[in-house]
């Protein structure tokens, strides 16, 4: 016997057994419903909610080390290009206080060298792509239950 004519034997008998004796078999529950195939309707459009920048309070974090969600809206300022950055505009080291904007994070900057001697401090690269983890928010429905309760002075 081939090894995929037992293995489709074993299924069979186990799918045999199975509605034999009554046990439940899983079913999987989709979260577009019974027909996967189904075409999505388009949720509406939502509103960042926000106003301009340096017109709100921030955030509070609710786990250690959390990337402090964006509170303001990003209408016009959200451009993040390989040669632009508007973020950066307002949060980098050089920018921030002319903008009265928040310094970005330490953790995202990084020691280089300088050619002919010394070191300092340039974004680090892998940071570029601010909205991986800052995200704006919206006034949304949740798609699924979710019971997390926050807690920043929780150990990880
Ligand atoms: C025009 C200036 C400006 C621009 C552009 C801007 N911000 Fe801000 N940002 C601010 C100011 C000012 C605050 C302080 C809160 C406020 O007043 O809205 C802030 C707050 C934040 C915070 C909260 C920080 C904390 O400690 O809680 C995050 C995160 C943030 N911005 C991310 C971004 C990202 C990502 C972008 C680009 C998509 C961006 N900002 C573009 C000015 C700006
Ligand atoms: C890989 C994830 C990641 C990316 C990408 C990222 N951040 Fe952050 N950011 C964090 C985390 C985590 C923190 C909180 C820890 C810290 O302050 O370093 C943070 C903190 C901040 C803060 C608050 C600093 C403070 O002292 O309160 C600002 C402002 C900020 N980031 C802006 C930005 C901007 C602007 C960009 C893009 C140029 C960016 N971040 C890219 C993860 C990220």
């Amino acid at each position: 016997m081939t090894k995929t004519f037992k293995t489709t034997l074993a299924v069979l008998a186990a799918a045999l057994f199975a509605s034999t004796t009554g046990i439940a078999v899983a079913q999987v529950h989709s979260l577009r419903g019974v027909q996967p195939d189904a075409v999505d309707k388009a949720p509406s459009d939502l509103q960042y909610q926000g106003k301009k920048p340096g017109q709100q309070q921030t955030i509070d974090r609710t786990f250690k080390d959390q990337p402090p969600l964006i509170p303001h809206a990003l209408n016009n300022f959200d451009e993040i290009t390989l040669e632009e950055n508007q973020c950066m505009s307002c949060h980098s080291p050089e920018k921030y206080k002319e903008k009265n904007a928040i310094k970005l994070g330490d953790s995202h900057m990084s020691l280089v060298d300088i050619p002919g001697g010394g070191m300092k401090k340039v974004m680090n690269m892998s940071r570029w792509q601010c909205n991986t983890c800052h995200v704006p928010q919206v006034d949304a429905k949740p798609l699924v239950d979710n019971s997390f309760k926050g807690d920043i002075t929780a150990k990880q």
